[in-house]
């Protein structure tokens, strides 16, 4: 069976990543890494393997590895797009010294490798609708510069080395486990909190901005989709276009109104997410994933809601 290693499992996506792939491949062949102490950790990451480890050690990092034989990397780490721009150097450091020192082991040690990239890798000079795979990226923001430059080093590190380097643009992720940390599209999620405890939300991002997201279940199923995939079949690899919803958030909120009739929403714009979100696409052309490894998600805005405030109301409310 396929040994595998999440870092950044503590996350927003390795929080649900790491026990669905503890359930299709086993509890005994999934190590979650973090840099945060176990004590800090929900049980479902830590009552499987769990290794305190900071992506930036190599040595440390070679040693995980080298220790559980692994096969494949899913490298989860990264400061997201509105915490990038409050701290751009670190976000280069992290984003991509992470990704740096996992390409250069997997030179030696010869695993898979999935980073995902973002919407964020594109900007404003990227066509808008039905983004194309193949197109101009020249993102503004330090996410953006560091998603790009990451796609093109997993390309380079395949090229030169054989690295089996794997990836997705993934739009903004929706989940009801673990909170996104500082992104541009976290308003979709704070919208359900927000819904289900005070029936109201004040939203930062303008009526009208449209942007690519998509619901955890759809993600995993990506981000596994991919590395399973033949890759004989590839004619891209770093990375596809992966989408299944776009919305604004007046659509949300009206998703939102059927389940939860006098839910109210307003509006208080935050300058700096509101012009990321401006310089990304309204929504991705996904046909290249579709046709070289049978991407096709599962999730719509309406469905994504019911399942939300089905699994938030039990949870915030107990009911
Ligand atoms: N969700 C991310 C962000 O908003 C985009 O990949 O930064």
């Amino acid at each position: 069976m396929k040994k595998i290693l999440v870092v950044g499992a503590s996350g927003q996506i390795g929080s649900e990543l790491v026990p669905e792939l503890r359930r299709i491949y086993g509890e005994s062949n999934v190590v979650a890494a973090d840099l945060k102490d176990p004590s800090q950790l929900a049980p479902t990451l830590v009552n499987g393997i769990y290794e305190q480890a900071d992506i930036l050690d190599t040595e440390r990092v070679a040693g995980i590895i080298k220790k559980y034989n692994i096969d494949a990397v899913y490298n989860l780490v990264a400061l997201l797009s509105s915490v990038g721009e409050q701290k751009p150097q670190l976000s280069w450091k992290i984003n991509l010294g992470g990704l740096m020192n996992l390409l250069e082991i997997g030179r030696e040690l010869h695993f898979q490798l999935f980073t995902p990239s973002s919407i964020g890798s594109f900007g404003p000079a990227t066509p808008k609708d039905n983004t194309p795979q193949d197109t101009i990226q020249r993102p503004t923001s330090m996410y953006g510069v560091t998603k790009v430059a990451g796609e093109l080093l997993c390309d380079y590190y395949y090229k030169k080395y054989g690295v089996d380097t794997r990836g997705v643009r993934f739009p903004g992720i929706i989940s009801n486990v673990t909170l996104p940390g500082g992104g541009t599209t976290d308003y979709a999620v704070d919208i359900y909190y927000e819904a289900i405890k005070k029936h109201h939300y004040t939203c930062y991002i303008k009526a009208g901005t449209y942007m690519d997201m998509m619901y955890m279940p759809d993600c995993l199923k990506a981000a596994i989709g991919v590395m399973e995939a033949d890759s004989s079949r590839f004619i891209h690899r770093n990375c596809f276009n992966v989408a299944s919803m776009s919305f604004e958030p007046e659509q949300i909120a009206a998703a939102i109104k059927k389940v939860i009739p006098d839910f109210t929403m307003d509006y208080d714009i935050d300058p700096v997410r509101q012009g990321i979100a401006e310089s990304w696409p309204n929504k991705m052309d996904d046909s290249c994933a579709r046709a070289e490894w049978d991407w096709a998600p599962s999730y719509d805005l309406d469905t994504m809601t019911e399942d939300m405030i089905k699994v938030l109301s039990k949870r915030l409310l107990n009911k």
